[in-house]
């Protein structure tokens, strides 16, 4: 089994206790209902620390809609069983008032990478992500913390984050990881039904095909205009945004010309999934 701990306070006794032991301790924080995704995270967290805690907190304020909030598929006994196989040191699961105390009033803002591709379609999102992530670098005081490539902007917000405030922590980014058809695996993909799940994975295949013809040079205006047909073609029912990106800014590219990102947001039903791939200048 994994020791769960509710309490700031109980966390930081036992991070504590670690760091006299000199031990090198790293975080996952996750939203939980864990997949391979989230355990490969842990995985690459266990070879490069002592003790790895992993934290499981379904962050109300990085919610836009009180039924996505609702709907989110919520498994902590199975998650911590996942981790205990694995190794885990410990599952940190606090509570929305151990997070936010009554009266709870401030909100870290990362301003440039939260802006464009997710941040104009969620309004406060990245502002919810950044405040509980900030929370948990400072609750934990880990020297590791470990994120997928999955959330490609979440991830470039969190660097920003930890370097603009100073807190002395590691970001690792691990690569995305993937069903066997190619759908990026997602806590939201069980809420597809077995129609849409069959359609899924068509996007991934256009992301990288589109990738490929990039980076060969295809011209990016009018590629990116076919492939977003084509993932309506496949089935999505809207295209929210299909871009390419530099992959160590997040600047917005008119060709793949450096290393890029092309990133994607649609809508399957009323599922919304988001992936993204990297693109290879010749
Ligand atoms: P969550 O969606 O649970 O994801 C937790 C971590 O797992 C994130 O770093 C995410 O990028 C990573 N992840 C998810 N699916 C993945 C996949 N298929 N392959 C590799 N990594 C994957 O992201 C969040 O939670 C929250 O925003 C959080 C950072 C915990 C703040 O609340």
């Amino acid at each position: 089994t994994v020791p769960i701990v509710r309490t700031v306070a109980e966390l930081r006794a036992t991070v504590a206790a670690w760091r006299r032991e000199r031990l090198r301790i790293a975080v996952v924080p996750t939203m939980g209902a864990l997949h391979e995704g989230h355990l490969s995270l842990v995985r690459a967290a266990l070879e490069k620390a002592d003790r790895v805690i992993v934290t499981l907190f379904v962050n109300p304020k990085q919610f836009n809609s009180a039924a996505d909030l609702a709907a989110y598929p919520r498994t902590e006994k199975e998650d911590a069983a996942k981790l205990a196989l694995i190794g885990a040191h410990m599952l940190y699961a606090p509570d929305g008032a151990e997070m936010y105390a009554a009266g709870f009033s401030t909100t870290v803002s990362v301003i440039d990478v939260s802006e464009g591709l997710c941040g104009a379609y969620r309004p406060g999102h990245f502002d919810g992500v950044a405040t509980i992530v900030a929370k948990l670098f400072l609750q934990t005081g880990a020297d590791l913390a470990f994120f997928g490539e999955k959330d490609f902007q979440q991830l470039h917000v969190v660097r920003r984050l930890a370097r603009d405030l100073d807190i002395p922590i590691g970001i690792v980014a691990c690569p995305t990881v993937r069903e066997e058809d190619g759908l990026a695996m997602s806590s939201r993909n069980v809420r597809l039904s077995p129609l849409e799940r069959k359609a899924a994975p068509r996007l991934s295949a256009i992301l990288f095909d589109v990738s490929e013809r990039l980076s060969q040079g295809a011209p990016v205006g009018d590629t990116l205009l076919a492939a977003r047909q084509a993932i309506l073609d496949a089935g999505y029912a809207s295209v929210e945004y299909l871009e390419l990106r530099a992959n160590d800014d997040l600047s917005p590219l008119q060709s793949a010309d450096r290393p890029a990102r092309l990133l994607v947001a649609a809508w399957l039903g009323d599922i919304r999934l988001i992936d993204n791939v990297c693109v290879r200048p010749e």
